[in-house]
């Protein structure tokens, strides 16, 4: 069986084991600081296997010895900003986290794929390649598909077409400079600009922009989780079962799209070596001026990475 490891048994993170479990394809392990809580979440969601039908094992630990032998590891360990913490404070607390989860983990497993979630996620991308030496194959960042998938359902809201028609590709950093492509998308084929006004789809593009805080704005205590992990269970099951799957995700760029030494939104197509190759859309001007305000945002983050942390 596959493994699958887990590191930061929160909201996100239990959510992905919750719907990798129901995937069936590998075994998972949650770990978490926190006492007790990673094992209680594990033990919880194995007495539901036999209510679902499905056999995977799930267990939790507060040791990283426990992700011995993975084939994937995830990171979404990291805190949200507190009241009073400076952006800087948080990237250094949260590139601590992510850092130790990618170094700790490598030794149990070499040969591990990286899935990373913790925000700022391209730059937490970056982190963990850059500590743990890792080739770009074998360190994605998740976001794209979380982006696309938003976009996606409020054009299903908008047009009531089954979600599974709609194709949206949303680029660039996570973050309110991210990329949706709407030339590039698509309702079965017809291209989205044709299907629905310039006004909604300017709506929709804008909602999309800011569908991270539109969910945190109404919790109040906390940020999106199912959407986050399911796109992360997408991606470790496109990886372990080899499937060419193409897929907006954050890549490390060595030239692409004009962008180097950096983590950037962009498809990129997923197998059991990773992220075996990136696509190049060709993009028009406006689409190559977005992608540029992009990138500076995303490499501000790296540049302040780098004054806080030693890569
Ligand atoms: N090692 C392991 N786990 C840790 C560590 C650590 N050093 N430090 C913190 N954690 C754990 C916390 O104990 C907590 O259980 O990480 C978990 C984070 O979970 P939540 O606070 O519920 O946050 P969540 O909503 O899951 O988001 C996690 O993913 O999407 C991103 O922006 C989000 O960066 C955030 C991350």
């Amino acid at each position: 069986m596959n493994k699958i490891s887990i590191i930061g048994a929160g909201m996100t993170g239990a959510t992905a084991a919750h719907w990798l479990a129901e995937r069936e394809f590998a075994d998972i392990v949650l770990v978490d600081v926190v006492e007790g809580m990673p094992q209680g979440k594990a033990l919880d969601m194995l007495q539901a296997m036999p209510i679902i039908g499905r056999d995977a094992g799930i267990v939790g630990s507060n040791e990283y010895e426990a992700t011995r032998g993975s084939d994937i590891i995830i990171i979404t360990a990291g805190i949200a900003r507190k009241p009073g913490m400076s952006r800087d404070d948080l990237l250094k607390t949260n590139a601590g986290i992510v850092g130790t989860a990618a170094t700790e983990t490598l030794k149990y497993s070499p040969d591990a794929i990286y899935i990373v979630l913790t925000n700022p996620l391209d730059t937490m991308a970056y982190l963990t390649m850059k500590k743990t030496g890792l080739p770009r194959e074998r360190v994605i960042g998740q976001a794209g598909i979380l982006d696309s998938a938003r976009m996606r359902a409020f054009v299903a809201m908008e047009t009531g077409v089954s979600v599974e028609n709609i194709n949206c590709y949303v680029l660039g950093g996570h973050g309110d400079e991210m990329v949706p492509l709407t030339r590039h998308s698509n309702i079965a084929g017809v291209p989205l600009r044709d299907y629905i006004s310039a006004d909604k789809l300017e709506a929709i593009v804008a909602r999309t922009r800011k569908g991270g805080a539109e969910i945190i704005n109404l919790l109040k205590t906390g940020s999106a989780y199912y959407a986050p992990a399911a796109a992360c269970a997408q991606m470790a099951e496109a990886i372990l079962k080899d499937k060419n799957l193409i897929a907006p995700c954050a890549a490390y760029m060595n030239g692409e799209y004009g962008l180097h030494d950096m983590y950037f939104g962009v498809p990129v197509m997923l197998g059991r070596t990773g992220m075996e190759k990136i696509i190049e859309y060709k993009l028009d001007d406006d689409e190559k001026a977005m992608f540029e305000k992009s990138a500076a945002a995303v490499k501000e983050t790296h540049e302040a990475l780098k004054n806080v942390v030693e890569l």
